[in-house]
């Protein structure tokens, strides 16, 4: 019976593994500089702190949640995203009575049950960043300014950051209402989605993808010219940091967000080089989550980004040989020499150096070829007139310098020539 994956989800083969853990490994620096430090959520929930946390009338939580009774009845998700987990393990873990912002992230696993499409999954991962604590317009431009730092540590050029605000609970309503008063006129020339928005999630009207309602949107009253006093002294200070930071951004009037827990700040980072689905990341304020989860007051700011995304536009060409390659290939001919080769593997593993050898042995034209396939630094020769004269031959794989080395030091030799 041949079973293949699930429609939406990918495997990611060793061949690109490199290249996840390149860009992982770019994250942790770059965050850590920033002071951010790493939480590990699990990946399955009560269903309620997602419904509840994104919101009733989002997408997300409408028609794309994996959602099942587990063996005792409770109904458990699979997360979507990860800001709600983490509101939820900073209050269950008191993290706001350390009074000091929490500076968190997180990377893994998220799930959707959207249409797969190019850059769509159903399975798909997420670095995400949550800083917990501050209402202070330093924070949402420093968080942004990080997220663009690890875009250039990456190589990456040409991505366009696209900046709003959505208000907050004390101007958003009256919005809402004048939003609403505008789109009446145009209902019957908006899709059936927009008409079933309108009521119930009207800002969603905004960033609708159909090209008529788009025409539309671009006409209605943007969020940006109602905001209150403080909401827009708050998006005027972002600015001016990202200003002062010489980081362009352009600024967005129909950019809303498909999650419904976003106040003043949104925004979203998009790449050229991606098709439809070109948004890499995505992010904002979101001043009253936790509060709507009963912990105390603590203004947020945070985003994520598509990993299958990102990765596939950074340009890896660029960045130098981050492949990791065997330091040694052990070539045996003959039996003793393959015997010898399983302790020796050990022996010069255990003194650090990466190992590989022909588990199967055979000529030496055989062997040799492994050793180029593996890409390793040295080949190690050893046969029978070797293990008699203990003295081992080291062969360089890119000049092919061969260089006569004692049994008995091996590896501090090998060491030496790395
Ligand atoms: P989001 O915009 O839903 O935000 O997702 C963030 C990013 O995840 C997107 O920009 C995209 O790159 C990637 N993504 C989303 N869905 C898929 C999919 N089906 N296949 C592949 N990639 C996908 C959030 O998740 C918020 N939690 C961000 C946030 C954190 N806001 C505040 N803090």
């Amino acid at each position: 019976m041949k079973i293949q994956a699930i429609r939406g989800v990918k495997d990611i083969l060793p061949d690109e593994i490199e290249k996840w853990q390149w860009v992982e490994s770019k994250a942790h620096t770059v965050f850590a500089r920033y002071g951010f430090k790493e939480i590990r959520p699990p990946i399955f929930e009560k269903t309620n702190l997602f419904s509840r946390g994104i919101g009733e009338t989002t997408d997300i939580v409408e028609k794309e949640m994996y959602t099942f009774d587990d063996r005792s009845g409770e109904k458990v998700t699979l997360r979507p995203e990860g800001t709600a987990s983490v509101v939820r393990a900073f209050i269950e873990h008191k993290m706001y009575a350390a009074q000091i912002v929490q500076k968190l992230y997180y990377l893994g696993p998220m799930f959707r049950y959207e249409r797969p499409q190019a850059g769509r999954f159903r399975q798909f991962y997420q670095i995400g960043v949550e800083a917990m604590g501050s209402h202070h317009p330093d924070v949402d431009a420093e968080v942004m300014i990080m997220l663009m730092d690890f875009f250039k540590s990456l190589g990456l050029t040409g991505l366009k950051l696209q900046l709003n605000s959505l208000g907050c609970s004390k101007c958003r309503p009256a919005y809402r209402e004048t939003l609403k008063d505008a789109i009446r006129e145009h209902l019957s020339d908006l899709c059936d989605n927009c008409n079933q928005r309108y009521e119930r999630n009207p800002l969603r009207v905004l960033d609708c993808k159909v090209p008529r309602d788009k025409e539309i949107a671009a006409e209605l009253p943007k969020t940006a010219d109602h905001l209150c006093d403080e909401c827009n002294d708050h998006f005027q200070g972002v600015r001016l940091l990202l200003d002062s930071t010489n980081t362009p951004y352009d600024l967005d009037h129909l950019l809303v967000r498909g999650l419904d827990y976003y106040t003043h700040t949104t925004f979203e980072v998009s790449s050229s080089d991606l098709g439809a689905q070109n948004a890499i990341c995505g992010g904002g304020r979101y001043n009253m989550l936790v509060e709507e989860f009963d912990g105390p007051p603590t203004p947020c700011f945070g985003f994520a980004l598509g990993l299958e995304r990102l990765i596939s536009v950074v340009p890896f060409d660029q960045a130098g040989d981050f492949e990791k390659h065997p330091d040694v290939f052990i070539v045996c001919l003959g039996e003793e020499a393959q015997k010898l080769s399983f302790t020796l593997t050990h022996q010069l593993r255990s003194e650090g150096l990466s190992v590989e050898r022909d588990y199967d042995g055979g000529s030496m034209k055989r062997q040799m070829k492994k050793a180029n396939k593996s890409a390793s630094r040295f080949a190690l020769i050893l046969g029978e007139d070797e293990i008699n004269s203990g003295k081992y031959q080291l062969k360089n794989m890119s000049n092919s310098e061969q260089l006569e080395i004692s049994a008995d030091s091996c590896a501090e030799e090998i060491k030496k020539q790395l």
